[in-house]
């Protein structure tokens, strides 16, 4: 008989409550998770998911009999004394983290010297301390999430690094929850609460400057006649800069770089220290969305009636999470421009539909480029590379492409008769003689 390993508690069964059970139970873990949304725990009892996570929903039917979900606190204090807290932080009106359902959450934590909360939701630093001042026989462990999405099932057995950090007292706390992670390997750094909540908001903010960096790079590359492509591998092979985080495009977007780089901006900001560098990070990642429509106007003219197709909604591909979209903003600048917008996007057309009222909703990308005076590649989605282009280019009115994340092969859209406009990109094929 294997030993019983020990139980775990997840508070909150979103995104990063799910993969974080559905992990645990997969490593051999009971795992209960406890939800305040009685629909949405009920539906995980019968094991349907409601988001799009590749490998979640089959980590979650394989390993059913380990896993439970409820609505009642209590039940989760009675079964598991490691309780990992997984609900959101969204962005408030001001731009700070709203705490609101941590502390509603905390306040229904037993101060008894034997449950330990842990911190998973992103936090501002100097929570965790404010924390266990108001409730100082409650343990206290930071162990921030680093998954992306997408990837969140591979990443969470895969750990570049797993983060625990901890104040005095609560060293055997801290020691549980870097038992937990042992066995995936990765390094384990321990430090205090402040300093592992400042790593999770500085590593993305700092990946998000790298993305705004490159992005301002690519627009230079324009003017200069450069290619962004081969400027980043070029920077990338330097080990000091990395490769990784330099792909060019319309911006980043999801639940996490936005509200991140805002809540450490405004947080440095409540202190009376101004973070210079993260005001020019958010206004450049604004800004490139934007300048899509000088794109097409490039070629279009005024976009006044023309039929603008979006191939992809989701803020990347593998995921139908539409929070922080770009393709939200490029829809309504679209608009504004007075351009008919249709999109299409294999996963999130759902979502995406109730948040673009007014933008026509395609099947498939065939359908939304029938007719179309021009297409934007908003998210690099696998299938978008399968596409047919050449028959693509026969079913529109002007067979031109902005490819917002530099993801297709120029000299093949060439090839299949379109004008092709890149990010950073001095490649335009000449436009072909059948375009009207
Ligand atoms: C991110 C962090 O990577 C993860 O560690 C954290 O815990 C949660 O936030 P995620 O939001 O899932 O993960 O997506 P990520 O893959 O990091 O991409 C974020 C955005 O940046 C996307 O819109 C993506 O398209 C964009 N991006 C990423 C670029 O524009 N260029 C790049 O080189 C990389």
């Amino acid at each position: 008989m294997s030993e019983q390993r020990e139980p775990i508690g997840v508070i909150g069964a979103g995104w990063v409550g799910l993969v974080t059970a559905a992990c645990f139970a997969e490593l051999g873990h009971p795992v209960i998770a406890r939800d305040i949304v009685a629909e949405k725990v009920e539906a995980l009892s019968r094991g349907e998911v409601a988001i799009h996570e590749p490998g979640l929903e089959d980590l979650l039917r394989r390993n059913a009999e380990r896993l439970t979900f409820t609505t009642e606190m209590g039940e989760l204090l009675d079964g598991a004394r490691l309780l990992f807290v997984c609900v959101d932080t969204p962005p408030t009106y001001s731009g700070d983290a709203d705490l609101s359902r941590v502390r509603a959450v905390v306040q229904e934590l037993p101060e008894d010297g034997e449950h330990v909360l842990i911190m998973k939701s992103t936090v501002p630093a100097g929570t965790g301390e404010s924390i266990r001042r108001d409730m100082p026989g409650l343990s206290y462990v930071s162990c921030p999430e680093f998954l992306k999405e997408g990837t969140a099932v591979a990443d969470f057995m895969d750990p570049d690094r797993v983060v625990i950090g901890a104040d005095a007292g609560d060293d055997d706390a801290a020691d549980a929850v870097a038992a937990l992670y042992r066995p995936l390997g990765g390094e384990i750094l321990r430090t205090d609460v402040a300093s592992a909540e400042m790593i999770k908001l500085a590593s993305n903010a700092f990946l998000a400057t790298k993305i705004s960096f490159i992005n301002e790079i690519a627009n230079v590359c324009e003017e200069v006649g450069a290619d962004v492509g081969q400027v980043a591998k070029g920077m990338g092979l330097d080990e000091r800069i990395g490769s990784s985080f330099l792909r060019a495009g319309i911006g980043y977007g999801g639940s996490c770089f936005p509200k991140d780089v805002s809540a450490l901006k405004m947080l440095a900001g409540n202190t009376g220290y101004h973070f210079q560098l993260l005001t020019a990070v958010i206004e450049v990642n604004e800004l490139q969305k934007r300048r899509v429509v000088g794109k097409l106007e490039k070629h279009l003219g005024s976009l006044i009636g023309k039929r603008v197709a979006l191939l992809g909604l989701a803020f990347k591909p593998d995921t139908d999470d539409m929070r922080e979209a770009s393709s939200l903003v490029l829809a309504a600048r679209l608009q504004g421009e007075g351009a008919e917008v249709v999109a299409y996007d294999p996963v999130a057309s759902e979502r995406a539909a109730e948040l673009l009222g007014s933008v026509e909703m395609a099947t498939s990308a065939m359908e939304a480029l029938e007719g179309a005076d021009a297409a934007v590649l908003v998210t690099e989605w696998g299938e978008f590379a399968e596409l047919d282009w050449a028959a693509a280019a026969e079913r529109m009115t002007r067979p031109l492409l902005v490819d917002g994340r530099n993801y297709l092969d120029p000299k093949a859209l060439a090839d299949a008769g379109f004008e092709y406009e890149g990010i950073g990109q001095t490649v335009s094929a000449p436009r072909p003689a059948t375009a009207t």
